[in-house]
């Protein structure tokens, strides 16, 4: 199994004032699944993946991953976990912009001890998977949207990650593109046996996946033994599975993801975690915004590609026990 998740709540301090972004969601991801998860904007779909993803700790609740429970696991302990287990898609690339294709993917594989050029070859190797052996060393800027997205999950998946999460991966991109990065994922995770969960506004793509998670208000819609469009209260969430899912309840007019309008686009206020949870111990990967942790782009800035993929070594240089903030990466694993 690749996740079990249990009850989670995950709460926002904003300033004084509470979010309830997920208020009791349970989830079981086997190997080798295909999940949708679909509901409107602000329904917690992302929050979602991020705590899936180990990018970012429940409020509370139960989060097994790949067998082990993260409330057990250090920050440093889950940035290893989510190096070895995840691989995560956004919306938005999140590559390093002035490195190479090859070198992009190559990343996270810092982490394994596996030399500079043996980690060229696997990265090559990926790329020519997913179409891009001839552009191993275009920079991101140098190419189209599409190849991006392809660089993205090359790079997710060169870890052999058992669970790969992709938050809209194709909204960014046309529909044929879209169309293209869709189908190659599907056939990742008919081949490799990685699981999949897609989040998607398209309620066709929804309809692809094996079963569909709704979401709304924080918590998992669910049709089969309710009224359509009945809710479930917090803690009995289910899935939903694609043979007997209601596609009104899919939302049917997606937003366009109006947070993320202004600027950032991680959409999530960096930090608005980190001062709650941090106030209760939960240090380490609350304390940026999730999306941050799972880059490498955010991580150039570093100037390290040791840093690739670390919870924590570009914001908080001073944290050991991020695997990031080791400069050998002999060291991990
Ligand atoms: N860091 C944060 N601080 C405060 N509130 C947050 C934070 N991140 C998310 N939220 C709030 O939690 C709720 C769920 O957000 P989330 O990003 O999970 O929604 P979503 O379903 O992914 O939406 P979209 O489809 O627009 O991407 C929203 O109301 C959002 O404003
Ligand atoms: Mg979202």
């Amino acid at each position: 199994m690749a996740v079990e998740a249990v009850d989670l709540v995950r709460t926002y301090d904003l300033g004084g004032v509470s979010v309830s972004a997920l208020r009791g969601v349970s989830l079981t991801i086997a190997a080798g699944d295909y999940v949708a998860v679909v509901g409107p904007s602000g329904s917690g779909k992302s929050t979602l993946m991020h705590l899936l993803g180990g990018l970012d700790r429940p409020t509370s609740g139960r989060l097994v991953i790949g067998g082990r429970d993260v409330a057990t696991l250090d920050a440093g302990e889950l940035a290893r976990l989510r190096n070895e287990t995840i691989g995560f898609v956004f919306q938005s690339f999140h590559l390093l912009p002035r490195t190479s294709a090859v070198d992009n993917v190559a990343l996270p594989l810092v982490y394994r001890g596996i030399g500079g050029r043996r980690r060229r070859e696997l990265a090559a190797a990926m790329l020519g998977r997913v179409g891009l052996g001839h552009r191993l060393d275009h920079r991101p800027n140098q190419l189209s949207g599409g190849e991006q997205q392809r660089v993205a999950i090359a790079r997710a998946l060169v870890t052999d990650p058992v669970l790969l999460l992709a938050d809209e991966p194709t909204g960014n991109l046309d529909s044929a593109t879209g169309e293209s990065v869709l189908t190659l994922l599907e056939e990742l995770n008919a081949d490799s046996g990685v699981a999949l969960v897609l989040v998607t506004h398209d309620r066709e793509v929804a309809g692809r996946a094996h079963r569909q998670v709704v979401m709304r208000d924080g918590a998992v819609v669910v049709p089969a033994a309710a009224e359509p469009g009945a809710e479930t209260g917090p803690g009995s969430a289910t899935v939903v599975p694609a043979a007997r899912r209601r596609p009104e309840i899919v939302d049917p007019a997606p937003s366009a993801e109006p947070r993320r309008a202004s600027g950032s686009d991680s959409g999530h206020p960096s930090g608005g975690s980190g001062g709650a949870t941090g106030a209760t111990g939960r240090r380490g990967v609350g304390d940026e915004s999730p999306e941050s942790a799972a880059s490498a782009g955010s991580l150039g800035s570093a100037g390290s590609l040791g840093g690739a993929e670390s919870a924590g070594s570009a914001e908080s240089p001073g944290s050991a026990e991020s695997p990031g903030s080791a400069e050998s990466p002999g060291s991990a694993s």
